[in-house]
């Protein structure tokens, strides 16, 4: 049997990077995948992509810091196919490496919109239906970025460190009615999510000291393989944690 076989995904951003390498992985492995991304292109390509390596995948359009859409998400699932075993909250943006001097609202509130809005809404809206079965995972994709001061700018910083705080509470509010929260924090990945930036160049140059401490960069399906064993039984004890997985470039 599959490791996924009869589990029904919603992996955010899986239009790209990790959350693409988790949706192929995740169907792969027998679950249905939902997946859920801004841009309907990438969404419509991998959805075919899984369906033709026969897979079981629907796809939607999401804005993730829209209330409205994270309630479409989640009814397509339990429309389709009948409820939700898995949430793996990874659509994220960056921030241009933005000191807090320079942070305008508009810049604020589309990062915290995305990287932490998201999946709170996400949570209140799925934990109640996992908590009827009695089960459920939840993954949040944090980063190094949220355990340290300066992997980014102001807002990505803060909203990646809330985002483990929202983990962590979840996961002992919610531990003894079977539900599981972690969280994932990846060091340097090799995705599209600077694709566009446009550098604060005050805070890249203090951002860029710590470059030369990275050993190496990952590929996709390292945060992948690492995402599918907390959605499996084989994590069944794993509640709460923030999972650091940066190839050792924190342990300097
Ligand atoms: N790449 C890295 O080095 C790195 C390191 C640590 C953490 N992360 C985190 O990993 C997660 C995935 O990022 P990635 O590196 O794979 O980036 P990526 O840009 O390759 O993929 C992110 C996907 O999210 C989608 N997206 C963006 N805004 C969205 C929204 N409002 N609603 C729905 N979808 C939206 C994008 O269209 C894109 O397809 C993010 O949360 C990011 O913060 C990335």
């Amino acid at each position: 049997m599959k490791i996924l076989e009869n589990k029904t995904a919603i992996i955010t951003g899986a239009g790209s990077g990790m959350g693409k390498a988790m949706a192929i992985l995740f169907a792969k492995e027998g679950a249905n995948v939902i997946v859920a991304d801004l841009k309907t292109e990438r969404v419509d390509s991998v959805v075919n992509e899984i369906i033709s390596a026969g897979g079981k995948s629907t796809g939607v359009t999401v804005n993730v810091s829209n209330e409205e859409d994270v309630k479409k998400m989640c009814d397509t699932a339990v429309n389709t196919y009948g409820g939700i075993d898995i949430l793996v909250n990874n659509a994220g943006v960056m921030d241009d490496f933005t000191p807090v001097g320079d942070v305008t609202n508009d810049l604020w509130n589309k990062v915290i919109g995305v990287n932490l809005n998201g999946p709170f809404y996400s949570c209140r809206i799925v934990v109640p239906l996992m908590m009827k079965k009695g089960k459920g995972v939840i993954i949040n994709i944090s980063s190094i970025g949220g355990l340290n001061g300066a992997r980014a700018g102001a807002a990505y910083t803060a909203s990646k460190h809330a985002i483990n705080g929202l983990t962590k509470n979840i996961a002992y509010m919610y531990g003894k009615k079977g539900i599981r929260c972690n969280a994932i924090a990846p060091g340097g990945v090799l995705t599209n999510i600077m694709e566009g930036a446009t550098p604060n160049a005050f805070g890249y140059e203090r951002m860029s000291g710590g470059f030369a401490t990275n050993i190496r960069m990952a590929e996709p399906n390292e945060i992948a393989d690492l995402a599918l064993y907390l959605s499996s039984e084989k994590s069944s004890f794993v509640n709460g944690s923030v999972i650091v997985a940066d190839g050792g470039w924190t342990a300097y």
